[in-house]
């Protein structure tokens, strides 16, 4: 299943003084790994367990699962029997065990140049311990769940680990998501707490969280559902908060005293910062208040930590659910060896915690390995688009991760910015969230790395946990656009439409034979749709969605995706949720969304509206609908194109035929076999309607 030979022409690989160093140095080695992690996972898996801190060391299996809907419950199960604290093996174990309590665990650098903050693991250690004892005052309790609505902000990882201290669940919401979007978050993992800021700036634009987080608030009490309380932190403003807000508030009092941070920002507006006592507390007064002493909750296992929110194709979102003991081995060890971390390095993670790059590769893998990392809360583009190379340059970052979308973004603007800045550094380059196109591997393998780094393309999901395929940066040769070869205890597949494994050179479903330490546990409430989702189809393999080439070589090469998803600069989003939220204006009474190739976003969506009887489609109601969808879901899923379609080309059962409107949105007018359309006079009516700016 690896191939016993790499190709020696055609592939990058990586210097000599890379290799001299690395944790898996060669191909054979990582061969000889492998084939150990998969026949005997207890043995490689209790190796790398002992390293962390265990209040009931794991004894027995270490992994136990089942795949097959046709016998039985789906279930994965890791180190049953064990009990841990993950906070306590990122924090306390660096600090009192391996002596990290001075090592920089983050560079905070703030969206705008010169803001910036600097936190060693043993003040993380306390800020943790202090957040920690706020929500148990609050009456927070192991297994409650706990939303969490910030920017990129220490204090981001600082609520995340608190939770996870006390054995609270965090249900992390990014902070570009929607009032709504928020909403059926909390309403759905039953959060008795929420937790937000003021507000943030992204780039020049100014985002009012507070006011955000309480429409949300809103919308669950006309439900009748209430969150106890919101904790709010201070993150931008200076005046007293609630100055703008109506009579009966007041101000939170401890909203006055200045962050350090302040300063660099003298001439922006602050947000408005709305008041409720009965419910908002200020995060500043709370911990000032608190001990510095927190004994972790010991938990299972098999307790879960976290729930995140990924699109999934009916339109509702999932909460995927993660684990203590298998997440923790598992992203521990995937950044150990895909980045090939070493004690020197400055590691930077681009992407945004309420992600679960953010969650599993800035938080939890990188700490768990004594890491430094760059905390980034800005934009590449803002100030100007040097400015990821200029943090890089400040920092001396030696590893870095980012995604694709950002990589082509920069790409536009040629080589100048990026050589403006010193990237010696550098030492291994990531990237993830889409495929990437050969293309934008080539230039951040040139321009940014000079040909000296290898670029790790490394395929993941949500559900994952982390990486599981690919390239291991001193023993894999890699091949530009493909993710290479599976992680250790990682078992793909390529499946085609019956159902049969494809050996050799195949295109078709990808898929995994059996279960690793980081696999998703089940779909928070919901175990019924995790086994429709991804184990109905194929009984036997978890199934994830995309589609996927192997070459000659041997090598995996993922194709996008193969259901109704959309991968919009590595945000996935489904089909029917845009359409839901589409159809949910009154003008409308039918809506079909497919991906359009987007040079930079990878994909954008092009919606077909058909309007209610009457109504005329006008360029208002146009802009109106857009920006239904962004209210309703967020920037993110804002549409880039539009049209009428006052017929929608469907089968004679009555189901949208997306392949012919993806050809449309792409003005293409070989559509294939179109002898299943009920109606071929819509087809017409539709090249004729194509939105005038998708050329
Ligand atoms: C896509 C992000 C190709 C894929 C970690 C997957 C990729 C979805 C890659 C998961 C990659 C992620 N090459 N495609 N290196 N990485 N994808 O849940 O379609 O936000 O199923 O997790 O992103 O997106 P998610």
């Amino acid at each position: 299943m690896i191939p016993d030979k790499v190709p020696h022409d055609d592939v990058y690989r990586a210097p000599q003084e890379l290799v001299k160093r690395a944790h898996v140095p060669n191909f054979d080695k990582y061969k000889e790994l492998y084939l150990k992690s998969i026949q005997n996972p207890d043995d490689f898996w209790g190796k790398i367990a002992e390293d962390f801190f265990w209040k009931t060391p794991p004894t027995g299996k270490f992994l136990d699962y089942n795949f097959d809907v046709t016998k039985g419950k789906i279930y994965v199960k890791c180190m049953e029997g064990a009990t841990t604290n993950i906070c306590y093996n990122v924090l306390d174990r660096n600090v009192h065990e391996r002596s990290l309590g001075d090592k920089v665990a983050f560079y905070w650098e703030g969206n705008e140049p010169g803001d910036e903050l600097t936190v060693t693991y043993s003040e993380l250690l306390q800020q943790v311990c202090r957040f920690a004892n706020v929500l148990k005052s609050l009456g927070v309790k192991k297994g409650d769940r706990v939303s969490i609505y910030m920017p990129m902000v220490v204090e981001l990882v600082v609520a995340m680990l608190a939770c996870a201290r006390i054995g609270a669940v965090h249900s992390i919401v990014f902070a570009g998501f929607s009032a709504e979007s928020l909403f059926d978050r909390i309403m759905d993992s039953q959060c008795c707490i929420l937790i937000t800021a003021d507000g943030f700036y992204r780039g020049d634009k100014l985002v009012s969280l507070k006011v955000i987080a309480d429409d949300a608030l809103q919308k669950c009490t006309d439900m009748g559902v209430s969150v106890q309380k919101c904790i709010v932190l201070k993150h931008l403003s200076k005046e007293e908060p609630g100055s703008q807000s109506p009579p009966a508030k007041r101000p939170c009092p401890d909203l006055q005293q200045e962050r350090p941070r302040e300063n660099v920002r003298k001439t922006h507006p602050k947000p408005q910062v709305p008041w409720n006592p009965e419910v908002d507390l200020c995060w500043h007064t709370l911990v000032g208040g608190a001990s510095d002493e927190c004994e972790p909750e010991w938990c299972e296992s098999e307790d879960p930590l976290f729930i995140l929110y990924t699109s999934g194709s009916t339109g509702k979102p999932k909460g995927v659910l993660h684990t203590v003991s298998g997440y923790m081995l598992y992203t521990a060890t995937t950044f150990k060896l895909v980045f090939d971390y070493q004690s020197d390095d400055v590691y930077w993670c681009t992407a945004d915690i309420g992600w679960i790059t953010g969650h599993s590769y800035i938080t939890y893998g990188p700490m768990a390995n004594g890491a430094t990392s760059v905390l980034f809360e800005g934009l590449p583009t803002y100030p100007d688009t040097s400015r990821l190379w200029e943090v890089v340059d400040k920092y001396q970052v030696t590893k870095f991760y980012t995604a694709p979308t950002a990589i082509r973004l920069l790409m536009k603007y040629g080589s100048a910015p990026v050589q403006k800045y010193k990237r010696d550094s550098l030492k291994v380059l990531g990237t993830v969230g889409e495929p990437i196109n050969p293309e934008a591997w080539l230039w951040y393998y040139s321009v940014v790395g000079e040909k000296r780094c290898p670029v790790v393309d490394t395929y993941w999901q949500t559900e994952t946990g982390g990486h599981v395929l690919t390239p291991l940066p001193a023993a894999t040769p890699m091949k530009p656009g493909s993710a290479t070869f599976p992680f250790f205890g990682v078992v793909p597949a390529i499946l085609n439409e019956s159902g049969e494994e494809l050996e050799g050179p195949s295109d078709g479903y990808l898929v995994f034979k059996q279960a690793w330490p980081g696999i998703m546990r089940t779909v928070y409430g919901n175990q019924q749709r995790f086994e429709a989702t991804y184990f109905q189809k194929f009984p036997g393999y978890y199934v994830t969605g995309d589609g996927c080439r192997r070459d000659k070589d041997g090598y995996f090469w993922i194709t996008g995706r193969i259901d109704d998803m959309l991968n919009v600069s590595g945000h996935l989003l489904s089909t029917a949720e845009v359409e839901s939220a589409l159809v949910e204006h009154p003008a409308v009474s039918e809506a079909a969304v497919v991906g359009r190739p987007h040079p930079v976003k990878g994909e954008s969506l092009y919606c077909f509206v058909t309007l209610r009887d009457g109504v005329s489609y006008t360029s208002v109601l146009e802009t109106e609908l857009k920006q239904q969808v962004r209210e309703k879901i967020g920037a993110i899923a804002t549409p880039d194109y539009m049209q009428n379609a006052p017929g929608l080309p469907k089968t004679r059962s009555g189901k949208i035929m997306r392949r012919v409107l993806r050809k449309i949105a792409q003005n293409e007018r070989d559509l294939g076999d179109v002898s299943t359309l009920a109606d071929s006079s819509v087809i017409e009516q539709l090249f004729n309607n194509r939105c005038p700016t998708a050329v």
